[in-house]
């Protein structure tokens, strides 16, 4: 298996034009999208539909408005960090936000959640045309190298989707944590550069990985704001959940 790491968002719009049939992406939004997806399918949401633009989560919710399934969609999302409120969407507050702790079981069970995310939704939508997409996050990260192994795909593309137009530090350490699970050392001919880096600043950090996760922009964002600085440490826990979460082919995540 060859391992490639896309390391920012800058990287995502060339994805578009690169033949990603054999490719299995993993998409990495530590803190907090896929994380937060992982939590939500844990305690029994259906199935969470990425989007990129809130006006694209607002159409999908109105196009269901005469349906009885309207009752079971959930909007969910942030932008700067914080829930979509009625003044950015004209009119309509956003049912979730992007904090994995908000998702209970009472919340989301049986729902489905469309999400729109600063980065983790824009990088999941760009793989989408990939033979196997996957959220990845450390809640699950054993269950998604597993499933990654099994399916042993003939390229294992990382993800990581950035904070706005950066890199991000614990997207990084997410990718490395997955190539050292992944990679069994046996030769480096389809290793990239990127990845050797992953691993190596992953492996680095791996002892104190809290302590290194919240050293990051995104991080240090949330750790200032009282309601969500909690979501650092649960985004970093790890195997907390035993399954890979996958985008299948409606757009739809959901339980591998
Ligand atoms: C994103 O997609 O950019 C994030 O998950 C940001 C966040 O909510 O912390």
């Amino acid at each position: 298996m060859k391992i490639e790491t896309i390391l920012s968002p800058a990287e995502l719009p060339a994805l578009a034009r690169r033949d990603l049939r054999q490719t299995a992406c993993v998409v990495f939004d530590i803190l907090r999208a896929t994380s937060t997806f992982v939590t939500a399918l844990h305690h029994g949401a259906k199935e969470i539909i990425p989007v990129s633009e809130i006006s694209e989560a607002l159409a999908f919710k109105k196009s269901k408005v005469q349906s009885p399934k309207s009752k079971v969609i959930l909007l969910a999302g942030e932008r700067d960090g914080v829930k979509i409120r009625a003044a950015q969407t004209g009119g309509v507050d956003f049912d979730l936000g992007n904090s994995p702790r908000e998702f209970t079981r009472e919340r989301v069970s049986g729902k489905t959640i469309v999400a729109t995310t600063t980065n983790g939704t824009r990088a999941l939508r760009a793989c989408a045309h990939a033979k196997l997409v996957l959220a990845g996050s450390f809640l699950n990260l054993r269950a998604t190298a597993e499933f990654v192994r099994r399916a042993n795909p003939e390229t294992l593309l990382m993800v990581c989707s950035g904070t706005f137009e950066q890199v991000s530090y614990e997207d990084v350490l997410g990718a490395g944590a997955l190539c050292d699970l992944v990679w069994n050392g046996s030769g480096m001919s389809g290793i990239s550069d990127s990845t050797l880096l992953v691993r190596q600043i992953f492996q680095l950090a791996q002892n104190n990985l809290l302590a290194a996760a919240s050293q990051s922009r995104n991080a240090r964002r949330l750790l200032a704001i009282p309601e969500l600085k909690d979501d650092v440490a649960f985004c970093l826990q790890r195997d907390v959940f035993d399954f890979a979460a996958v985008l299948n082919s409606e757009g739809k995540i959901v339980i591998a």
